[in-house]
């Protein structure tokens, strides 16, 4: 027993480990503190004591100012930093916070300079940029050793060629737009620029593209933002695109004016006019320019008040229903005097290209051409969503418009365009094999007049002055030096496509067909694309709508809406795939 308050040694320690352990716990606790404020401020107050102790120094040797002086701006950035709220990594870490914002912002040039391989690189490879830089330059775009590409990966894809090639493939093969309803049909180029605005490009780059237009006999389309004076300086081939803005020929509140479009439409270098239902980088998106753009000279060209805000709208005022569309186009190619008129798009919900096809059907209004958009197109600038998810890419969205220009037995009279990411004389073969009479292309255009991909474009300080507004930087681009090449490169890509059909037996591209296409689908198999996708025969839809895999859309389609006649979602549960389970995916052969 001991006495009352004498307690033995074994139950006098652990009084003492808990405190032991606590002040342990203190102590570390302070120097992890310590440690996380020395990582966190340990360069500031470095800097900081290094300017004091240069300073006193400094008393006795003039040299040490030099060194205090230098750390001053430093110093006065980690102040900066500390007091302000905005970024939380810059508030926790002065100065050592702005090294992760400038790797950050070098993260895309590492990663195209250093990091990417030839391939890979996105939205266009290395190989396709250098591949469009060599062309314009006037070189082949050759490549010694053999082909770089993986031939067993899943995306390969190839053309089958013949025993037999073409001698003499047509080297600058054209193609006639405009059907019986127009009088002045339209000889276009298998390949031409896409829809680009004054506004998104630049002054210089739009000159120099016309330029090039114009000397290499292919047409040049001004894009929504209207026909500017830009547009006609070197008399290229133009498209005429009307948005939903119609600018360049709309009234005080924003409405079609048949008029104003009468009187530019009538001018001899607008050789079609287009009605831009959607583009594939932002389907279903109105635009805003915000007043602080609209300078006079965008003003004046889009008929805009200037310094005030101009909205899109997401869709016409001049139509809502597929009828409409067609006798608004109908209208627009009557008051051009009759040149061919046409539609872009990119393919949404499957039953409303069907729906246009009906509608022309119904009216007897036939549009010249139709150009389908994919949803990997380009834009100035676009929400990211927009761009990565909404859209039909191109090879799915081209073979459904085709399936139903070919099925409702309309191929005949309108012409069907392609766009997205073609720049190679395989991009216009692909398109051409799945249904394509042209091809039109913006970015590889814009590689061509030189792009660098540096995808500021929506910034405003384009290194290259192809987007850029400013004078400065536009200085660097040379229309009387980029507009040749912008030629040049079209002239050496058509000349590939020349060397493809040749190869595959064939004097013209237009007898590309898909089974000529081949596609990898695994390590040990490839299937020709007529095999992938189906290739409804001429008039079927009309015929025997039921036999055929868009039964549920062609039901759907109204030629008096764009909203379904049917409920699409009952009637494809009841319908057993495959047949309705895709798009146009033919069902598995064994
Ligand atoms: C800078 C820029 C501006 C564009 N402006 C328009 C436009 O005004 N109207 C339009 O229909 N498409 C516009 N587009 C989309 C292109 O016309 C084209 O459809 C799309 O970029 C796909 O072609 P690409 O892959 O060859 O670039 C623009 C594209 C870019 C890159
Ligand atoms: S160089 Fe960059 S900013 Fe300029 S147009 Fe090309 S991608 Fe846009």
């Amino acid at each position: 027993m001991h006495p009352p308050g004498d307690l033995p040694s074994a139950r006098r320690v652990p009084i003492f480990v808990p405190i032991i352990l606590f002040y342990h716990c203190v102590i570390c606790a302070q120097t992890a503190r310590m440690a996380d404020v020395f990582n966190r401020l340990g360069v500031f107050v470095a800097l900081l004591l290094l300017a004091l102790v240069s300073l006193v120094l400094g008393m006795d040797r003039p040299g040490w100012l030099i060194v205090a002086l230098a750390c001053a701006p430093f110093i006065a950035l980690g102040v900066a930093d500390l007091a302000q709220r905005h970024s939380s990594v810059r508030r926790n870490f002065p100065i050592v916070g702005h090294i992760r914002t400038l790797f950050y912002r070098l993260r895309p040039y590492l990663r195209a300079y250093i990091v990417e391989d030839d391939l890979h690189g996105t939205p266009f490879s290395f190989d396709a940029r250098n591949l469009v830089y060599a062309r314009a330059d006037g070189g082949e775009g050759v490549q010694p050793f053999g082909t770089e590409r993986d031939v067993d990966s899943s995306h390969y894809s190839w053309i089958n060629h013949s025993i037999s090639p073409c001698a003499d493939p047509d080297q600058s093969p054209r193609v006639l737009v405009g059907n019986s309803q127009s009088s002045q049909p339209y000889s276009a180029s298998l390949l031409n620029i896409s829809a680009m605005s004054f506004g998104a490009l630049s002054a210089n780059a739009v000159r120099a593209l016309n330029l090039g237009a114009k000397i290499g006999g292919f047409f040049h389309d001004t894009g929504e933002g209207g026909i500017s004076s830009y547009h006609l300086e070197h008399g290229g081939d133009l498209v005429w695109e009307l948005g939903s803005g119609y600018f360049g020929a709309r009234d005080a509140d924003g409405r079609f004016d048949p008029a104003a479009f009468a009187d530019k439409a009538s001018a001899d270098v607008v050789k079609m006019t287009e009605i831009k239902l959607s583009q594939g980088a932002k389907p279903g998106q109105g635009g805003l320019l915000p007043g602080a753009k609209v300078t006079p000279e965008i003003a004046a060209i889009r008929g805009i008040p200037v310094g005030v805000d101009c909205h899109s709208p997401r869709g016409h005022s001049a139509f809502s229903t597929p009828i409409e569309l067609l006798e608004f186009a109908a209208r627009m190619r009557e008051l051009s005097g009759g040149k061919p008129v046409g539609i872009k798009l990119c393919i949404g919900q499957p039953h409303e290209p069907f729906a246009i096809a009906k509608a022309m059907l119904e009216t007897g209004i036939r549009l010249d051409y139709i150009v389908v958009d994919g949803g990997e197109g380009g834009t100035g600038a676009a929400p990211m969503e927009m761009s990565d998810w909404v859209g039909m890419p191109l090879s799915e969205g081209l073979v459904l418009m085709r399936n139903a220009l070919v099925g409702a037995g309309l191929k005949d009279d309108v012409r069907l365009a392609a766009s997205g990411k073609v720049y190679s004389g395989i991009g216009l073969a692909r398109a051409m094999a799945q249904g394509a009479d042209w091809c039109n292309a913006a970015r590889a255009f814009m590689f061509s007049i030189g792009c660098i991909q540096a995808q500021r474009c929506h910034v405003g300080n384009c290194p290259t002055g192809v987007t850029a507004q400013g004078e400065a930087r536009q200085r660097g681009l040379v229309p009387e030096v980029q507009g040749p090449r912008v030629a040049e490169f079209h002239r050496r890509t058509l000349s590939a496509l020349a060397d493809i059909t040749a190869a595959a037996g064939f004097a013209h591209p237009t007898s590309l067909e898909p089974h000529h296409l081949m596609h990898r689908t695994g390590p040990e198999r490839a299937v020709s694309m007529d095999r992938i996708h189906t290739f409804l025969p001429a008039n079927v839809l009309v015929e025997a709508p039921r036999s055929t895999i868009y039964a549920d859309w062609w039901a759907a389609a109204r030629a008096d809406s764009f909203r379904p006649a049917t409920d699409l979602a009952r009637q494809r549960a009841s319908t057993s795939p495959p047949a309705g389970a895709d798009i146009h995916r033919q069902p598995e052969r064994a």
